[in-house]
């Protein structure tokens, strides 16, 4: 039997416009999802056939790893599924990780690659700021060339991204998840159509490019102030893009009045929002007020690995 887990993510600047390959900053917290395999006469998830599309993140990742013979897996995550978090890229980076530690080490750059391979052909388009997240962990940079701490370079088509670690000073931040599952490609097809439509959204796009660049700046310069009005002014561009809705503004504004900025985190069209915030207990209040579940995260440096057997 082989265990792994890797954790979710919320991105910090610039979900959306990443996948057009402008700069976007996410990072790794404390929540995993951890993935068991062990030899079996079929491929199965806790016990029931794999096979179908049910699972297509993990039935991708199986096509793609051709592993020797079925297996039996087992999937246990803390992430909540289509809220923002990264619960796919975790479960399809743990995975991975499997199969690699069957043969021995793991290699995160193949593991971030595969990963994204996979998340490309289930979600039709995507961009590998969620994949690498969950292989690396920690604080994510995407640029459009190569700087500091760089990873590695992914491509596909005529899309191209550089992937960079980037250490984040310690920050409070709180989740208010609207608990409206919301799948990812749907979503990501809507922008498209907008920015081959509309110059506003092709400016709201390349403007949210340069609020990761200016976020970035801030968070590290230690200027929450900055760092929070350009969350907002991200929030408000996501939403021109329609990526929006209605309970997210309304989790954003309640978070607001004890909150340097907010704004929706991950895909958006329900799922979650982000506060950057001194007094987590009042914005949680403020979220479950109006429904939301709310909760204060950490940053989990750890990315994929192999857990002990046991
Ligand atoms: C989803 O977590 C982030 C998006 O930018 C899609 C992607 O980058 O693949 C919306």
């Amino acid at each position: 039997m082989v265990s792994a887990s890797a954790p979710g993510k919320l991105i910090l600047f610039g979900e959306h416009a990443v996948v057009f390959g402008e700069p976007a900053l996410s990072v790794a917290i404390d929540l995993r999802t951890n993935v068991q395999a062990s030899p079996a006469e079929r491929d199965e998830l806790n016990g029931m056939p794999l096979a179908g599309g049910r699972y297509p993140y993990l039935e991708a990742a199986l096509r793609k790893a051709r592993p020797k013979g079925p297996l039996s897996l087992s999937v246990q995550s803390k992430i909540p599924q289509a809220s923002g978090m990264g619960s796919s890229a975790a479960v399809t980076a743990s995975l991975l990780a499997c199969l690699q530690g069957i043969k021995g080490a793991l290699d995160r750059e193949s593991i971030a690659r595969a990963a994204f391979e996979v998340e490309f052909e289930v979600q039709g388009r995507a961009s590998p700021i969620d994949t690498t997240t969950a292989t690396q962990g920690g604080g994510i940079l995407l640029l459009k060339e190569r700087g500091k701490d760089f990873l590695w370079r992914i491509e596909i088509e005529k899309s191209r991204w550089f992937l960079h670690s980037c250490r984040l000073p310690d920050m409070t931040v709180v989740v208010g998840s609207t608990g409206i599952e919301a799948s990812t490609g749907p979503l990501v097809a809507g922008v498209k159509r907008l920015f081959q439509r509309e110059e506003t959204a092709r400016r709201a796009v390349h403007r949210i490019g340069e609020i990761s660049l200016e976020g970035r700046k801030a968070l590290m310069d230690g200027d929450l102030y900055t760092a929070g009005e350009l969350m907002n002014e991200n929030h408000r561009l996501l939403n021109s893009l329609q990526v929006g809705h209605p309970l997210l503004d309304e989790f954003v504004e309640a978070s607001l009045p004890h909150s340097y900025g907010a704004k929706l985190t991950g895909a958006g069209g329900g799922g979650s929002m982000i506060a950057l915030t001194d007094w987590p207990d009042r914005v949680t209040e403020a979220i479950e007020a109006r429904g939301g579940r709310a909760f204060v995260v950490s940053t989990e440096p750890r990315g994929v690995i192999l857990e002990p057997e046991g």
